[in-house]
């Protein structure tokens, strides 16, 4: 695997000079003014998703400079690493083969003897997760389907299930438990019965405290108020099925540990997406990944997607030291995105180190944010428009939408757009606290419809651009060491709050903690 980072490019000089000299004056007005093709050039269509790039802080030639940045990184050798099943997961000595998960049965010429034999063992349980789920969706008697999971074991299913709301059964109701918090499960075990309800524990570890919590509780529940078949009505999808058949779970689909849990939707993690839009949406889902997935891996590094996306969040980070990036997605289906994307991208690449453990001497993941639709303008825009920071909006749009309601996506694309071109053009003539510097960047990304192909290719879209934005860094985004010392925290925690035994504590937790000791 030949990486170099960033810094130690060549080209990071030349883009730091570039930078200096030119690239920190650009004024939007004045290159769209100088150069009548700037949007042809800067727009980009890779399938189902064309994404506008030319409301971006770069030009031709700071866009060739990071290109050529991308090549001495070895963006490409690391990609050709990613899909030959090398294990890109240093620190865990994994492969990443989520992108397998939507390969077609039989496989790409040339590919290695053990990513083969993983495509079979993919395509075995695809088919018969799909045959569940459709057992599931004929099954009358079961009308409400509970996930229970936690991060990239419920994000995607419910940001999918959501967004593909046009496509699901409307004759059974889907629901998400993922926090510990008591709240989220007795509200749903007070709308299910224990007859009509399917269970699905979807934990890639099959150990995550929150979910287990809300498993055991389930299933206490079920045989309390007179459940009596745990074969029928709970169903696990991990890759421990060890520990879901010491659960007492007979169905299970497994999945394996070169699926990461933000890369896992694709997998059994999927179950509730297939029953929820039935199988044939589902490989459509599948087909639309991987659609994106043949662009990414083939398409030169100047028309690809997901580098020139990765390399705009280098721009921005590295260079204007812009510390987040917000969604702006124009279609409420897509609500659940931005926490979709907070993990998949600052789990990801929320490092500080590089894969061999060096502290790196620049940023790393920008912080994403955001709320769906016209919500955020009656919000936090005004922040976007005359804040003191710069953030750079990345907006979502879709052309075409089944509700029928012609008027109301005409208003809504029309404040997308109107947004956008806010940000830019800016009102600087206006004095005082009307005025609006403008020059602020925007991407805007257009969908023809919300379909399960299209969200499949703009979700791959995401996962690959994280991948790229990984390897121009130099770090691995397939771990997340970061999240344990709280888990392990929390365990030793636990016990105190029952016995009022703050001794060794800090001050501060010790005082909090005696505040919210359970009480009469
Ligand atoms: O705590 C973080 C994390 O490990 C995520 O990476 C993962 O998606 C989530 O917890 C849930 O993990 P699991 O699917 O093993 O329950």
């Amino acid at each position: 695997m030949s990486r170099t980072r960033c810094d130690r490019t060549p080209a990071w000089a030349q883009l730091r000079e570039h930078f200096d000299t030119q690239g920190r004056q650009l004024d939007l007005r004045q290159a769209f003014a100088s150069d009548p093709q700037r949007f042809e050039r800067l727009s980009l269509q890779a399938p189902h998703v064309f994404a506008d790039l030319s409301k971006n802080l770069t030009d031709a030639g700071t866009q060739a400079a990071l290109t050529v940045l991308a090549r001495q990184c070895g963006v490409e050798e690391h990609r050709e690493a990613l899909f030959a099943g090398d294990h890109v997961n240093r620190t865990e000595d994994r492969a990443a083969m989520h992108w397998l998960l939507r390969q077609p049965a039989g496989g790409m010429p040339g590919q290695p003897e053990g990513v083969r034999t993983a495509l079979a063992e993919v395509h075995a349980v695809l088919d018969a997760m799909l045959a569940y789920a459709q057992a599931v969706r004929e099954d009358a008697a079961i009308t409400d389907v509970v996930n229970i999971g936690i991060g990239g074991s419920d994000l995607g299913p419910q940001m999918a299930v959501l967004a593909l709301d046009e496509f699901v059964d409307q004759r059974k109701r889907y629901h998400f438990v993922s926090s510990v918090d008591g709240h989220e499960l007795s509200a749903v075990l007070r709308r299910v019965r224990p007859e009509s309800t399917l269970f699905l524990v979807a934990s890639k570890s099959f150990t995550t405290l929150e979910t287990m919590t809300n498993a055991r509780s389930a299933r206490a529940w079920f045989t309390a108020h007179g459940g009596r078949d745990i074969a029928r009505h709970f169903c696990a999808l991990t890759s421990n099925v060890q520990a879901a058949a010491a659960f007492g779970i007979r169905t299970t689909f497994g999945f394996w540990d070169w699926v990461g849990g933000r890369c896992s939707m694709w997998s059994a993690i999927g179950l509730p997406i297939a029953v929820a839009i039935g199988p044939q949406r589902f490989r459509e889902l599948l087909a639309g990944a991987y659609a994106m997935d043949q662009h990414f891996r083939t398409a030169p590094l100047e028309t690809n997607l997901p580098v020139q996306l990765a390399l705009l969040d280098l721009w921005y980070r590295n260079f204007h030291g812009f510390t987040s990036r917000s969604v702006a997605p124009y279609h409420s289906g897509l609500r659940r995105m931005q926490a979709y994307l907070q993990q998949l991208e600052m789990e990801s690449n929320g490092k500080r180190v590089d894969e061999t453990g060096a502290p790196l001497p620049y940023a790393t993941s920008p912080v994403i944010w955001g709320e769906p639709a016209a919500n955020g303008q009656h919000a936090y825009f005004q922040m976007l428009h005359q804040g003191s920071d710069v953030i750079p909006v990345e907006f979502i749009a879709v052309r075409k939408v089944a509700h029928g309601l012609a008027e109301h996506h005409h208003k809504l694309l029309a404040n997308g757009l109107a947004q956008a071109q806010a940000l830019m053009l800016g009102q600087q003539d206006a004095g005082g606290h009307r005025q609006m510097l403008g020059n602020r960047p925007s991407t805007f990304l257009v969908l023809d419809e919300l379909s399960p192909a299209s969200l499949g290719a703009l979700i791959a879209l995401y996962e690959h651009r994280v991948f790229a934005a990984a390897a121009l860094w130099g770090i691995n985004s397939f771990d997340q060491w970061g999240v344990e010392l709280g888990k392990a925290l929390a365990q030793a925690i636990e016990p105190r709050l029952v016995s009022g035994d703050v001794a060794g504590l800090d001050a501060s937790t010790a005082g909090l903690l005696q505040r919210l000791r359970p009480g009469p």
